[in-house]
């Protein structure tokens, strides 16, 4: 049989994704910003917002002369918007330490704002040619099945024994078709649910296909219910413009336009006069939204006031009329309601 990766790379070659935008050139930026797109979210959701930004930022100067405002901007509806905040300090970073040059080390690549072990090796490999391995959710299942790891992936001994069997697989040469060949094979071939061991260039040695294991490997992460938490968000309208706040740096949402935020208990029409200094004329409720996160779960109650004519605009606060407001950059969420809005 031959090995490991010399299968993979078959494979790759034969059946895996040549025609993705960031695969026209081996420009390491193209490829770095697609790999930060790509954590935590799917290939067909990210082609239009990869198209978007390199149009608007084609290199890396332009990223990293640009306003964060504008950034996080083209990643708004994204989610997990440290890595649109990452990325620019990151293209920062680059210009001051490196004269604007991508590193090609591991070592410093992984240094960079938002790049962890499996992403930097991901564009040392497939920019640089590097030999390195890669670890990301994909990998790591076709790797548990293949080399029957049991345990979750995401506990520290699991991921160290993933990791030396991620090492221990790589070819001499062709690393850019072998690491290109592993997401394509997790993404593809080796799902999740139903995977289709027939097309698998691995399957004669995969030891979760042959002894019949592939639902059980990799193992799911231990159970542990999500906390929820409870807010109202106020939808404060005057003459057709609405009210935005910005959110703090840190945390949730970090930069991102926003609603206020309540208690789940307060008077609305209360709080808007108390923080805001404005007179509610109706208030009407809208249909409860919930969001998730990775730690939590948020219910959203969304109030909507119609406002006496404000007199003055605290700092922090803009007020846009509603097609404006959805070029802003907004929470997922957030702009779901602002279209509702909208749409009536
Ligand atoms: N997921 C993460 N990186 C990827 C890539 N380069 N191609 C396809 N899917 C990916």
């Amino acid at each position: 049989m031959n090995s490991f990766a010399s299968r993979i790379i078959r494979w790759q070659q034969q059946h895996g994704r040549h025609a993705l935008p960031w695969q026209a050139s081996r420009d390491p930026y193209r490829i770095w910003l697609s790999e930060i797109m790509l954590q935590q979210t799917q290939v067909a959701t990210v082609i239009p917002y990869f198209e978007r930004f390199v149009a608007r930022f084609p290199d890396l100067p332009a990223l990293a002369a640009a306003h964060e405002d504008a950034v996080l901007a083209l990643w708004s509806g994204l989610g997990y918007y440290s890595r649109a905040r990452n990325l620019h300090a990151a293209a920062r970073a680059i210009v001051s330490r490196h004269n604007g040059n991508f590193p090609a080390s591991v070592t410093a690549i992984t240094q960079l704002p938002g790049v962890g072990r499996s992403t930097a090796s991901a564009i040392a490999a497939l920019a640089f040619g590097q030999r390195c391995a890669i670890l990301d959710g994909n990998v790591k299942r076709v790797l548990a099945r293949h080399g029957g790891i049991t345990g979750w992936p995401g506990d520290k001994k699991v991921e160290t024994a993933l990791w030396q069997l991620a090492e221990s697989h790589l070819p001499r040469t062709a690393l850019e078709a072998y690491t290109q060949g592993m997401m394509d094979l997790g993404a593809l071939v080796c799902t999740r649910s139903r995977p289709a061991c027939n097309a698998c260039p691995v399957n004669a040695d995969c030891i979760a296909y042959t002894q019949h294991r592939t639902t059980e490997l990799p193992a799911p992460r231990p159970k542990k219910a999500l906390p929820e938490k409870q807010v109202q968000m106020l939808l404060l309208l005057d003459r057709g413009e609405l009210m935005l706040e910005k959110r703090p740096a840190q945390g949730i949402w970090g930069g991102l336009w926003s609603l206020p935020e309540l208690a789940f208990e307060a008077d609305p029409a209360s709080h808007c006069r108390d923080h805001f200094g404005h007179v509610a004329l109706t208030q009407q409720v809208m249909p409860q939204l919930t969001h998730s996160f990775t730690h939590f779960k948020l219910h959203i109650r969304p109030v909507q006031l119609q406002l006496a004519p404000r007199r003055s605009t605290p700092a922090g606060q803009i007020w846009l009329p509603l097609s404006s407001a959805l070029d802003a950059a907004l929470p997922a969420p957030i702009r779901t309601l602002v279209k509702q809005l909208a749409s009536h």
